[in-house]
């Protein structure tokens, strides 16, 4: 019997083989215990991000139904997404987030500096957890006594415990804390002279009435939510890759330029995001099914980039392979809109900590998964190393 479940924690420590065998036997697959569909095939999903005619993010993208009542970037279709995004699309190209370039570097070397000597560091918890996070801050102008606080709340947020379908209680909680605490700093804002930032252009939209005081609040909150937990795994989950593959870690330490193509083989091959939701909204035929109108619908996106039927070799880890049309980061209108940062953030990151390492070695049997249906990656990745370049 096949099954999908993506609470269940034995699939979050290794999904592909069910991942393979959805994609080959029920490519439209139904989860009758939790009533949701799933898309497993690149084809299929790249087509349902282009439709948001048939499949809707009004209804939130993940599985569990939305509480909030009030519309955010990326549970919103057209025409609300289009006026929403164009608001702060611009600050987030890729010649807009290369000036953060050396910021980024000097922040991943302030924290790499206490572990230098040492030979080891956990890449989550000493690293890869904090920068991200002070970034976002940064962007939003955040204090930096406050990092901490806000970023136990977003991993509050994402975390589900096991086989549960909604949030668990203290998710709800750190929710509030998060909206608390954006409600208060705008309130700090309007008694001080503006800002050139993004919650300034956000607050601006508001004074327009382009967008209302808790459409600011979502959008603040999915910024921080986004931008955090997904980068600090990517990088959790390329040091594990690379470990699992010395031959490629020892490639990509004789030509460092392979790196960005390195960032992208892993959003492809072992990316943080597993799937974002849709709603259909009418019965939608595909594969000798129909999937009826009103039915929630997970795209597996890193089901996807596994996919034989776009890649060849596609269960293979290929430093060299540069498969920037990966799914990792979703598509069409709701295509992440800090994928640039990101990218930069997770190269700035790897050099760093890449040359400060040289060769390396995870301690297996000290990693810890964290368990969430639509995030991977570890909480922890302890790594004892020789010593490299730097
Ligand atoms: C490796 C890191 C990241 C991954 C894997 C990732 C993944 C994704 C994915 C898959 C989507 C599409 C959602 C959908 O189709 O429903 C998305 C959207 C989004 N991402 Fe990212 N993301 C990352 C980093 C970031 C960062 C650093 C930010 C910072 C601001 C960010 C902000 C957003 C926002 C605002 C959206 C919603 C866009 C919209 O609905 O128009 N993400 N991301």
């Amino acid at each position: 019997m096949l099954d999908y479940d993506p609470f269940d924690y034995a699939l979050h420590d290794d999904p592909y083989a069910t991942y393979r065998r959805l994609r080959d036997e029920e490519p439209v697959f139904h989860n009758r215990k939790f009533d949701f569909w799933a898309l497993s095939r690149y084809a299929d999903c790249q087509a349902a991000v282009r439709n948001f005619t048939l499949f809707s993010s009004a209804q939130g993208t993940t599985l569990e139904p939305i509480k909030a009542e009030v519309p955010t970037l990326i549970n919103a279709d057209p025409p609300v997404h289009t006026k929403m995004r164009h608001l702060i699309a611009g600050m987030f190209t890729p010649a807009k987030v290369a000036v953060l370039e050396q910021g980024v570097r000097d922040l991943a070397r302030e924290l790499l500096a206490p572990h230098r000597e040492t030979g080891r560091i956990d890449v989550i918890t000493d690293f890869a957890a904090k920068l991200p996070m002070a970034i976002i801050c940064r962007l939003l102008g955040f204090p930096k006594a406050d990092e901490d606080m806000l970023r136990n709340w977003t991993d509050t947020v994402v975390h589900r415990d096991e086989g549960v379908f909604e949030m668990p209680d203290e998710g709800m909680h750190a929710s509030y804390a998060l909206y608390g605490y954006f409600a208060e700093d705008m309130k700090r804002r309007a008694a001080e002279p503006p800002r050139d930032d993004i919650i300034a252009a956000l607050m601006a939209a508001e004074a327009a009435g382009e967008l209302s005081h808790e459409e600011v609040l979502g959008y603040i909150f999915i910024l921080s939510i986004a931008g955090n937990e997904t980068t600090t795994k990517l990088i959790g989950n390329m040091m594990f890759q690379l470990h699992r593959h010395p031959d490629q870690l020892a490639l990509l330490h004789a030509e460092p330029d392979l790196l960005p193509s390195a960032v992208e083989e892993t959003m492809r091959f072992d990316g943080p995001t597993q799937m974002m939701a849709r709603t259909t909204t009418q019965d939608v035929p595909l594969h000798d099914r129909i999937i009826p109108k009103g039915a929630k619908v997970a795209l597996l996106f890193t089901c996807a980039n596994r996919d034989e039927r776009k890649y060849e070799r596609a269960e293979v880890y290929d430093i060299r392979r540069n498969p920037r049309d990966h799914l990792g980061f979703g598509g069409g209108l709701h295509a992440c809109l800090g994928a640039a940062l990101a990218r930069l953030e997770a190269k700035v990151a790897m050099e760093e900590l890449l040359a400060m390492t040289g060769d390396f070695a995870v301690e297996e049997a000290r990693l810890q998964r964290m368990h969430s249906p639509q995030v991977r990656g570890f909480t922890h990745v302890p790594v004892t190393f020789a010593g490299g370049r730097a």
